[in-house]
C-alpha cells in the first residue's frame, strides 16, 4: 500500500475523531497526524481506543499558529491535509463572532498558507480537503428544493458567514495558485462523541436528567440528518478519488422537522430507560427561536453517488437508537463532558510539560 502522512485537523472533536478512527484503522501504512488546539469541544478521550497504534500521533497546535503548522508539514514531509478544524455551534457564533472569524477565517488561511509553502509548487500527490457545512447555502423554503453544488451561498449566521468565508479562501488558493483542493459541504451529523450543545445529545441527556427540552420557535425547522460514521465513510472516499478542484454535497436525503425528531429521542430513550411510553413528553417547552434561524437544509448528494459511489449506509430509525444507546451506556463520557473536568485535566497535563 502506498504510504501516505496526512494531518487531520479538528481530530480531537466529533466528526474529526470518527475520521481519525477510520483512517488509522484503514491505512496501517499511513501516519495519521492528528492536529487540535483543545478548544472546549475537542476531547483525547473519543480517541482513547487508537491513542496507541503506531501510526498515530497527536499534535496540540492552534491551526492560526502559522510557524508551527508549517515546521510540522516540514518536518514529517505531509502530503495531505484534511481540514475540520472550526469553531461549530450555530449559538455560539450568535454571542462570539470574533472566535468564529478568528478560529475558521484565518485559520484556514494559515492552514493554506503553510501547505502553500511547505508544498512549494510541487503539487503532484498533495490535497487540501476542507470540510465545510450545508448552511454556506442558506436556507431553503418548504417547497422540496435542494442544495446542490451550484447552488448560491447566501449564509446567514455568523457560523456559515465564517465557513462560506474559509470555503472562498479554499477555492481561490487553487484557482490563483493551483492548489489542489477538495471542498464538501455537509448536513447535520448526529451519533456517538458529538458535545452536548447540540440538538440530539443535549436533549438525550435532558431526558435522562428529566431536564426541560429547550425547543427552538415552534420546532418546525427542518433539518437532513446524516449519521456521523457515514460522512467519515464519504471523505475517505472523497479523499482518495474526488477530483481536485471539485466540491462534493454530502447528505442522507433524511430531512426531519425539529419536533418530530424531538418525539423520536423522548420514546427511545424511555424505552431504553425502561421507563412508561410517554413519560416524559411533558419536558418539552417552547421557547424564544434562534436569532436568524434558518427554516430549513436539505442536501443533494447525487453527485457524490453517480460520480463516487456513496451512499448512506444506515436508516435513520437504525442510527437514532444506536446513538440514544451510546449515550446512555457511556454516562461517563456524558458526565465528564458536561462538567468540564477533561479540560481542566488537559490544562494540567499540559502545564506539566
Ligand atoms: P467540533 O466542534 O465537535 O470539533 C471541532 C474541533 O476543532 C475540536 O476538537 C476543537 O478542539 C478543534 N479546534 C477548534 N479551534 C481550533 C483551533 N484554533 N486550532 C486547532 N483546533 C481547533 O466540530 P464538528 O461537529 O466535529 O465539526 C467538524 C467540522 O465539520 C467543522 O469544520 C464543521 O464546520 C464541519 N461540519 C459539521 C457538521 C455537524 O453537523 N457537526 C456538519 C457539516 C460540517
Ligand atoms: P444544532 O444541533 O445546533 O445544529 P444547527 O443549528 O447547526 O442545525 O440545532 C439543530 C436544530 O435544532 C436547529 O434547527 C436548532 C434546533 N435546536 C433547538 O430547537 N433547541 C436547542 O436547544 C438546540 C441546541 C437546537
Amino acid at each position: 500500500m502506498e504510504k501516505r502522512t496526512i494531518i487531520v485537523t479538528g481530530g480531537a472533536g466529533f466528526i474529526g475523531s470518527h475520521l481519525v478512527r477510520l483512517l488509522v484503522n484503514k491505512y496501517p501504512d499511513y501516519h495519521i497526524i492528528n492536529v487540535d488546539k483543545l478548544t472546549y469541544a475537542g476531547n483525547l478521550a473519543n480517541l482513547k481506543d487508537i491513542e496507541d497504534k503506531p501510526n498515530y500521533s497527536f499534535e496540540r497546535l492552534d491551526i492560526c499558529d502559522f510557524d508551527a503548522i508549517l515546521a510540522l508539514m516540514q518536518r514529517e514531509h505531509v502530503d495531505g491535509v484534511i481540514h475540520l478544524a472550526a469553531e461549530s455551534h450555530v449559538d455560539r457564533s450568535i454571542k462570539d463572532p470574533f472566535t468564529f472569524a478568528r478560529t475558521n477565517v484565518m485559520g484556514t488561511l494559515s492552514m493554506l498558507q503553510a501547505a502553500k509553502a511547505a508544498w512549494n509548487g510541487e503539487w503532484e500527490g498533495k490535497l487540501f480537503y476542507h470540510i465545510s457545512t450545508d448552511e454556506v447555502y442558506g436556507a431553503l423554503q418548504f417547497d422540496g428544493t435542494l442544495f446542490t453544488e451550484d447552488t448560491r451561498y447566501d449564509p446567514h449566521s455568523p457560523y456559515s458567514a465564517s465557513k462560506a468565508s474559509s470555503d472562498h479562501f479554499v477555492r481561490a488558493f487553487h484557482d490563483t495558485f493551483g492548489m489542489p483542493t477538495i471542498v464538501t459541504n455537509c448536513s447535520n451529523n448526529y451519533g456517538p462523541y458529538q458535545f452536548p450543545e447540540k440538538l440530539i445529545p443535549l436533549f438525550i441527556n435532558n431526558i435522562r436528567h428529566r431536564k426541560p427540552l429547550p425547543v427552538y420557535g415552534k420546532g418546525e425547522n427542518v433539518r437532513d440528518w446524516l449519521f456521523v460514521e457515514d460522512h467519515a465513510r464519504a471523505i475517505d472516499i472523497i479523499f482518495h478519488k474526488g477530483k481536485p478542484g471539485d466540491t462534493y454535497n454530502i447528505g442522507g436525503f433524511n430531512e426531519w422537522k425539529n419536533i418530530d425528531i424531538i418525539k423520536v429521542l423522548i420514546r427511545t430513550t424511555d424505552e431504553l430507560l425502561g421507563r412508561p411510553e410517554g413519560a416524559d413528553d411533558d419536558l418539552i417547552t417552547f421557547v424564544t427561536d434562534r436569532a436568524g434561524h434558518d427554516l430549513r437544509y436539505a442536501i443533494d448528494s447525487r453527485k457524490l453517488q453517480r460520480e463516487l459511489g456513496w451512499e448512506p449506509s444506515l436508516q435513520f430509525e437504525e442510527g437514532i437508537r444506536k446513538t440514544v444507546k451510546w449515550y446512555l451506556d457511556n454516562q461517563d463520557w456524558l458526565d465528564n463532558v458536561t462538567s468540564g473536568d477533561y479540560q481542566k485535566y488537559y490544562e494540567q497535563m499540559y502545564k506539566n510539560r
